[in-house]
């Protein structure tokens, strides 16, 4: 697991965020466009007494793709029953899922990418005309029985919609992005989880805050909890935007949110490679870090600064990701980045 304090990924030690999360969607703060078109499936879903359509939801991880789904089900008054793709490792534990929901209950599969392929080929019909074909017995004795379940909806979350089959993904009937939230949402979020917390904090503390968040509101909360020690150790009653800032240093998170490992991989491109064009694996063993760590952790973030972007030739970085390190950027950079052409950018 990954334990930097900046990190996206889900932690144990954040299991005390469960009590911020907002239960209906008039509290749930951001995502403008997921929010109104939801609004309007589930008041359509509820006059028509019918199961929502299924729900895809994508986006990287820590932006509420679960804490949505539960308003979903809170918000059309039925059962949420959340679970995994890797959690559902045989075809059976899908049918025992299935079999148990009651008319229109939300089922909520996290990571769906993972699910083992048998069980998402059960899946399929059971979206598309609730029912499940089952096989009973083995060999020549096997038969295939149809089992009805009650109609209900699938809601599905994924960091990677690019790895998900085209059958599973053709079955969802609204696709949803989830975006990275800007400053202003954040500070809203926090400044309501500083009041669910009895933390008192100004708004260019929360500001700070935020600025440092990496558009996610699992870090804003987790630097919150952490500037609130701070807080408290130097026997000061309200997080101030000065506070924030001393305690985000201690912490070495960066004004932008970057922490040392990201620092430490910018300057490795900068110092070792001239910023690039440079491989994966090269940058990778030059951090003793693996391919997939930088890949799947560091590097979207970076990209998503615009300090770093993707050419066929490797990584390179750009002006921004040079001047945020304090360097000066040699011009030819960004000559070569303007060379590719960035349409194209998935085929790399
Ligand atoms: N806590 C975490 N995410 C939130 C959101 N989007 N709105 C309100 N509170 C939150």
């Amino acid at each position: 697991m990954d334990k930097r304090i900046i990190s996206n990924e889900q932690q144990h030690s954040d299991d005390w965020q469960y009590s911020l999360r907002p239960r209906k969607l008039a509290e749930y703060i951001g995502q403008d466009k997921a929010k109104q078109n939801l609004s309007i499936f589930i008041k359509a879903a509820i006059s028509r007494k019918e199961a929502l359509d299924h729900v895809l939801l994508y986006g990287p991880p820590g932006l509420g793709k679960t804490t949505l789904s539960a308003i979903i089900a809170n918000e059309l008054g039925v059962n949420f029953r959340p679970t995994s793709g890797p959690a559902i490792e045989r075809s059976g534990d899908l049918a025992a899922l299935l079999t148990n929901l009651q008319p229109r209950d939300v089922l909520f599969i996290d990571e769906i990418h993972r699910l083992p392929r048998v069980v998402e080929e059960i899946l399929y019909s059971a979206m598309e005309d609730f029912s499940l074909d089952i096989i009973i017995g083995k060999g020549s004795g096997a038969r295939s029985i149809r089992l009805d379940i009650a109609p209900f909806t699938l809601i599905g979350a994924t960091t990677k919609a690019g790895s998900l089959s085209p059958p599973l993904r053709d079955r969802f009937g609204v696709i949803s992005r989830l975006e990275y939230y800007t400053t202003d949402s954040l500070v809203e979020i926090i400044t309501r989880a500083a009041e669910i917390l009895n933390i008192s904090i100004d708004p260019n503390g929360a500001n700070e805050i935020a600025k440092r968040s990496r558009g996610t509101p699992r870090i804003a909360n987790r630097l919150l909890k952490r500037v609130r020690d701070f807080a408290e150790v130097e026997g000061s009653d309200k997080i101030t935007d000065e506070i924030a800032d001393r305690a985000l240093q201690m912490l070495e998170v960066d004004k932008v949110g970057l922490d040392h490992t990201d620092r430490r991989m910018l300057e490795a491109m900068i110092k070792k490679f001239n910023g690039g064009p440079v491989g994966l694996e090269t940058i990778a063993a030059s951090i003793s870090e693996t391919r997939e760590t930088i890949e799947d952790i560091y590097e979207p973030f970076l990209m998503q600064l615009g300090f770093i972007v993707r050419t066929p030739r490797g990584r390179v970085v750009t002006q921004a990701g040079y001047e945020h390190m304090g360097f000066i950027s040699p011009k030819s950079q960004d000559e070569t980045i303007k060379l590719f052409d960035f349409e194209k950018e998935e085929n790399l």
